[in-house]
Parts: structure tokens; C-alpha cells; sequence
């Protein structure tokens, strides 16, 4: 029996307002000593708690990371916030290219590129999320889809040594559904997703994560069967109960491979 380290990262998206936010960390910091020391588990709450949260579970081995970031460093940008000031309030991952970023608030892949190269240079670890929609999946060109957004967003940029990647493979029709992908067709697009990343970055360690409509049941055969490093969590996470749920299946499974 071999252990494997497994990734949960649990995306609360702006379904938490800020005290939510404050509780579920501070629920999670109650019972993070009993994480294995094998799932490395990281929480993306909103904006507004980022500090919070990250002051909570500072002693736990939680890391946080940020939903979304600007790559301009400061300057005249209202409303957003710069990945450069992420690492003063303790927050080491940002997600990038997430595709109700692209979909609803119309990042284009040049965005989610420097969005990447922003990171990296800030020292923080970026989770870039791809995945194809519906449609494109009807048409048989999920593979293109997916190669594409891959390509745009990695082929630039200047990786520096040692600094990891994660890549979340989001089918945009399994997010937020109820939908989750089956796992002959999630490992499918994984094998395909790691070919390429290992090609345009030979040098970097790639941790590949799936997403959309994880939940308890399902997640054994992401991490067990597909062969998937970890997972992207959005509602799920945010219930307490259900995310703890979520962390003791996955660690099972990375232990049972
Ligand atoms: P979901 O979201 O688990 O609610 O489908 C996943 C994600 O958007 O990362």
C-alpha cells in the first residue's frame, strides 16, 4: 500500500459573506489537527475575509489562497486587488482562469496569462483551471478546447525553478451542476492535460486537480481511479460537515492506491 499527497482545495466562491467565512475557518481550525499529514488542504474564501481567515488557521496547516487577482502590482484600478499584495496577508495560492471568470466576467485567455505570470513572479502559486463547455463537448472538441486554453495561458511564461503548478480540470458543464464528470472521461482529459502541461514546462512539478460537482461519493474515484492528484471544491466546501466528509474520502483513497 502506498500513501500519495492529495490536494483539496475548497473554493467558497461568494457563497459566505465575510462572518460565514470567519466561523467555517474557525470550525476548520477546531479539527485540522486531525488532517493526515498527507492532504495538503487549502481554502479560498472571499476578498473581504482573506485576512481573516489566513490569521485563523495561520497555526493549522491550512494554507489559503485568493479567488481571483489583478497583475498590475498597484496603481489606479478600482475595485480590484493586485496578486503582488497577497502575500503580506498570508495567502500562497491564487485561483487564475476560473470559468465563471471567463464566462460571466469575460476573462480572455490573454488575461488569465498574465494573470499566471503575475503570480508566479509574486511568489504565489497559481491554480489555473481549464475546461471545456457543453457545447464544445457535443461537438467531439473538448480536446482542443482545453489544449487551447493550455497553450495561452503557459506557453510565455518564465517558470522559475522549484515553483509548482496546479492545473484544475473544470468541465465547464459539471461545475456548479450537480453534473460531476464520470471518471473514464475525467481521466481521459487528465492524461491528455498532463501530456501537454509536461510539454510546455518539462522542468515544472504538476499537480493536477479535477473540479465540478465534487461531493463525499464521488470523489474516491477522482483521486483512486483517475488518477488525479486532488480536487477543486466550490459548494461542497462550504458546508462543514460535507467538506470534512470530502477530506476523510479522499485521504482514504490516496492511502488505498
Ligand atoms: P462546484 O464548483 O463544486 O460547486 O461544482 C467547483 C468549482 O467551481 O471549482
Amino acid at each position: 500500500m502506498t500513501e500519495k499527497k492529495v490536494y483539496l482545495f475548497a473554493n467558497w466562491k461568494m457563497y459566505l459573506d465575510c462572518d460565514e467565512s470567519v466561523a467555517l475557518a474557525q470550525a476548520l481550525a477546531r479539527t485540522a489537527a486531525s488532517f493526515s499529514v498527507t492532504a495538503q488542504i487549502a481554502v479560498f474564501p472571499t476578498t473581504l475575509a482573506l485576512r481573516s481567515v489566513a490569521e485563523i488557521l495561520s497555526t493549522s496547516h491550512v494554507a489559503i489562497g485568493a479567488q481571483n487577482a489583478y497583475w498590475v502590482e498597484k496603481g489606479g484600478y478600482t475595485g480590484e486587488t493586485s496578486v503582488a499584495m497577497l502575500p503580506q496577508i498570508g495567502v500562497s495560492y491564487v485561483l487564475v482562469g476560473h470559468s465563471e471568470r471567463r464566462h460571466l466576467f469575460h476573462e480572455t485567455n490573454k488575461d488569465v496569462q498574465q494573470k499566471l505570470e503575475a503570480a508566479v513572479a509574486a511568489g504565489v502559486t497559481p491554480v489555473l483551471c481549464v475546461g471545456e463547455t457543453q457545447a464544445e463537448r457535443d461537438l467531439g472538441t473538448a480536446t482542443e478546447a482545453i489544449e487551447a486554453q493550455l497553450r495561452a495561458a503557459l506557453g510565455n511564461v518564465r517558470w522559475p525553478l522549484g515553483k509548482e503548478l496546479y492545473v484544475a480540470y473544470e468541465p465547464v458543464w459539471a461545475v456548479g451542476t450537480g453534473n460531476a464528470c464520470g471518471v473514464a472521461e475525467a481521466e481521459q482529459e487528465r492524461v491528455l492535460l498532463k501530456k501537454i502541461v509536461n510539454g510546455l514546462l518539462p522542468n515544472v512539478t504538476v499537480h493536477i486537480l479535477y473540479g465540478g460537482s465534487v461531493r463525499p461519493e464521488n470523489v474516491a474515484g477522482y483521486i483512486g481511479v483517475a488518477g488525479f492528484d486532488g480536487v477543486l471544491v466550490g459548494q461542497a466546501s462550504t458546508q462543514l460537515k460535507v467538506w470534512l466528509d470530502i477530506i476523510a474520502q479522499a485521504t482514504d483513497a490516496a492511502t488505498n492506491i
